[in-house]
């Protein structure tokens, strides 16, 4: 809201309550800095030492409906199919809202996903929060677990270098059914 210009007091008026934002301010953490990724574009990392259970910065965004979500994600498909720059950054809220991190004031937008990840994202009452799962070294690669379901598994191959890693984003909850379909791959190969 912006404020008068004008100084003339004006007598107390009772005030409108203020809009709620659907986009909260940028996330700041003085844990972290964003850099090129060996696993993919840019990642976060740490620039000192983060204890295990650290709130290290919150997942700030659009909120916005599942269908506005829908909508998006199929836009996002067709830019991947034309080659331009097409990052996931919509994360599942609750049952009907998803929040949508594309902005430049999103710092947690460049963390990668990893299959064995230091980081874990929490929803805590409706906020997402990026929080270590282990005591995480400075200059180490911020990573989570996506957690993307089984169905588009083929879309999204990973990279994060992990001793286990399964080869394509998807959920740990999930990773048995992918390892059952590409056991299923290399034996029909054979
Ligand atoms: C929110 S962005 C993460 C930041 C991204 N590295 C960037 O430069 O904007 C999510 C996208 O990063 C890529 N990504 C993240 N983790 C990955 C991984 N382990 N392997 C391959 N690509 C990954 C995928 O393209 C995904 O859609
Ligand atoms: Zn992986």
């Amino acid at each position: 809201m912006k404020r008068s210009a004008s100084r003339s007091p004006v007598p107390a008026q009772p005030r409108a309550p203020r809009p709620v934002p659907s986009f909260r301010p940028a996330a700041r953490s003085h844990w972290i800095r964003a850099g090129d990724s060996g696993i993919h574009g840019r990642g976060v990392y740490a620039q000192v030492p983060i204890p295990d259970g650290t709130r290290v910065i919150e997942y700030v965004g659009e909120k916005i409906t599942k269908a506005e979500a829908e909508r998006r994600e199929a836009q996002r498909l067709i830019a991947e199919r034309e080659g331009r720059d097409a990052c996931v950054t919509i994360f599942i809220l609750n049952q009907r809202h998803d929040l949508d991190g594309r902005s430049p004031r999103n710092t947690a937008r460049f963390i990668n996903h990893s299959c064995a990840p230091n980081c874990r994202a929490d929803t805590i009452r409706g906020r997402i929060w990026i929080v270590a799962r282990r005591d995480i070294a400075e200059g180490e690669e911020l990573t989570f677990d996506y957690g993307y379901g089984f169905k588009h598994w083929a879309r999204h191959p990973c990279r994060c270098g992990a001793s286990r890693c399964a080869g394509y984003i998807v959920g740990a909850a999930q990773r048995w059914r992918l390892r059952r379909k590409l056991r299923g791959q290399r034996r029909a190969k054979l």
